[in-house]
């Protein structure tokens, strides 16, 4: 018996008490549903508000890339010390094993190669896959000013919409074509328009000028991209400016995995990220851990 009479006086009510309402703590993201921020919530550390992704899903539109041949070699070792793995259905079921408790943000959109006009992407995962899959986002890239910018932002707009109705979060890519400036300028634009379209956060390039104006104008959380393979300090550099201007974290894939150490420059990116550490200290930490092992 659950309430037997005699237990009654012992019952506490903290009449006395108001029951807290707390705010979540993620930009932008207070009036989602309760999944949706638990989704978030397992992506974003709640303590720091920030993220450590490392992306590795490059190979659905150029094949091995350099330090992603052999994933179950060279990236599941790596991966404990990431905050979320960003990458695709394939390389998810085929090498990472199922009793990972990483957050996984799968790549959704796809259909084309760096043969041919690279915007010219569909939604390539259905959204049952991505419930199957557990996963905690579905990254889709926009291509504001590409070739097909108009099917690029539809096809963000139908995982919102599908995504929605799940609780499964949508992470709006910003690409950049060859041909397009990338200054705070068009990341504003860019950025904005995912966001106005309903994107629940979205990963956008660094600039050296008025990033903090990319970040501001933008009411979702922004998580930096990495981009091509710079030396350390300069790829630390570009993480601690990036979260000193209001980016939410970071979502790197080369400047990790084609480290001289990604392990090391996993964990010296997260004490940027996480702790404020400075860039410098940042990189004695990554020289120690490299050294070490
Ligand atoms: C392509 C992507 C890739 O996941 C990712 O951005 C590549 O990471 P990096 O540039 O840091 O190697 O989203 O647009």
């Amino acid at each position: 018996m659950p309430d037997m009479d005699e237990l009654k006086d012992a019952k506490q009510y903290y009449n006395d008490m108001p029951q807290k309402t707390e705010g979540f703590f993620l930009k932008g993201s207070n009036a989602l549903d309760w999944g949706m921020k638990n989704r978030l919530a397992r992506i974003f550390n709640p303590e720091s508000g920030r993220t450590v992704m490392l992306a590795i899903d490059h190979g659905y539109f150029q094949g091995p890339t350099t330090g992603l041949e052999r994933i179950d070699v060279n990236i599941l070792p790596i991966v404990p010390y990431a905050d979320t793995l960003m990458l695709t259905r394939g390389i998810l079921r085929s090498i990472v094993p199922p009793a990972t408790t990483k957050p996984i943000v799968l790549r959704v959109s796809g259909g084309t190669s760096i043969l041919k006009e690279l915007s010219n992407e569909e939604i390539a995962v259905d959204i049952e896959e991505s419930i199957r899959l557990n996963v905690c986002a579905m990254a889709v890239q926009v291509f504001i000013g590409g070739e097909y910018e108009r099917q690029s932002i539809i096809n963000m707009t139908k995982m919102v919409d599908i995504g929605t109705r799940y609780g499964i979060p949508t992470l709006a890519v910003t690409a950049v074509g060859k041909d397009m400036a990338r200054d705070a300028r068009y990341f504003r634009l860019a950025t904005r328009i995912c966001a106005e379209l309903g994107a629940h956060y979205i990963k956008t390039y660094y600039v050296e000028k008025d990033f903090e104006t990319v970040c501001a104008s933008c009411p979702v959380p922004i998580v930096m991209a990495g981009g091509k393979k710079i030396p350390e300090l300069d790829a630390l550099t570009m993480a601690y400016n990036a979260v000193q201007q209001g980016a939410s974290g970071v979502d790197m894939g080369r400047n990790i995995f084609q480290s001289d150490s990604p392990i090391a420059m996993l964990q010296a990116v997260g004490a940027i990220v996480h702790n404020n550490e400075i860039p410098e200290k940042a990189l004695d930490l990554y020289q120690t851990l490299k050294n070490q092992s």
